[in-house]
């Protein structure tokens, strides 16, 4: 079976609830999905429930949590667990951001245990990666990715690991409107298609959905979705207009 083609969208701190509800029913309400694409929608907290009943039961469409704890539960003010995106039928998580990376100074060690205790809650887990711009001119991109990986996502096994959703975020591509070229995401895509190949095999690196996300937009979409291993987008900024979305989604 062809691997799955996605778009997600990652809101980020944006939107109002009444807002966010309507965006997602819109994309609804026009998104006309092929066979093997589906849309996932990465909202803030407070609106996962209320997004999730507005889209209603969908096997094409899905929500996602942007972040949450490794813990089970307990003293972790402020935080959300598994279990309790478990508990609204939130079935996507969004680990490893560069914006948590950096901000919030997640580690490899921590992005790590976020993955495992996402596969343990049986919630897919889009595990993002990517370099910042020192690195890309410094030519070193493909190790930095490669040590991202196998940090964040080598601990699992081949099982689990084939629940994974990856997302390629260069750094530097993120809200600036620079764009990866369709290449350069293509190379960086194929790379890592080939490290999975080597750390656990063929099929399962064929079967892995890797998403290119980074100033993805309209104008550009068709043409980064075209390259052979790039499996749809992580979309940030566009994914807060229905009609720029949309787009995105019908480039696919
Ligand atoms: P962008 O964000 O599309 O606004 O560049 C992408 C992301 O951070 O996921």
């Amino acid at each position: 079976m062809a691997r799955k083609k996605i778009i997600a969208g990652n809101w980020k701190m944006n939107t109002t609830l009444k807002d966010g509800v309507k965006l997602a029913k819109d994309v609804k309400k026009k998104a006309k999905l092929g066979k093997n694409v589906s849309v996932i929608f990465g909202v803030p907290a407070t609106h996962l429930h209320a997004v999730k009943m507005g889209i209603g039961r969908s096997t094409k469409l899905s929500v996602a949590a942007q972040n949450f704890n490794a813990n089970d539960g307990g003293a972790f003010t402020g935080e959300i667990s598994a279990n309790m995106l478990k508990g609204i039928s939130v079935n996507h998580v969004i680990l490893g951001h560069s914006e948590r990376r950096e901000i919030f100074g997640e580690d490899d060690k921590m992005i790590a245990a976020k993955v495992s205790q996402a596969i343990n809650n049986k919630i897919t887990p889009i595990f993002c990666c990517g370099e910042p711009l020192k690195i890309r001119k410094s030519k070193k991109y493909v190790s930095f990715v490669a040590a991202q990986l196998r940090k964040g996502l080598f601990h699992l096994s081949a099982k689990d690991f084939s629940k994974v959703i990856i997302a390629y975020e260069p750094i530097w591509a993120i809200g600036t409107g620079m764009t990866a070229s369709p290449e350069q995401a293509q190379e960086i895509h194929k790379k890592m298609r080939g490290m999975i190949t080597k750390k656990y095999n063929a099929k399962i690196a064929n079967n892995t959905s890797i998403l290119y996300g980074g100033s993805v937009k309209p104008a550009n979409a068709k043409e980064l979705f075209s390259q052979p291993d790039v499996d749809g987008g992580l979309v940030g900024g566009a994914s807060l207009k229905a009609k720029d979305f949309l787009a995105i989604i019908h480039a696919m």
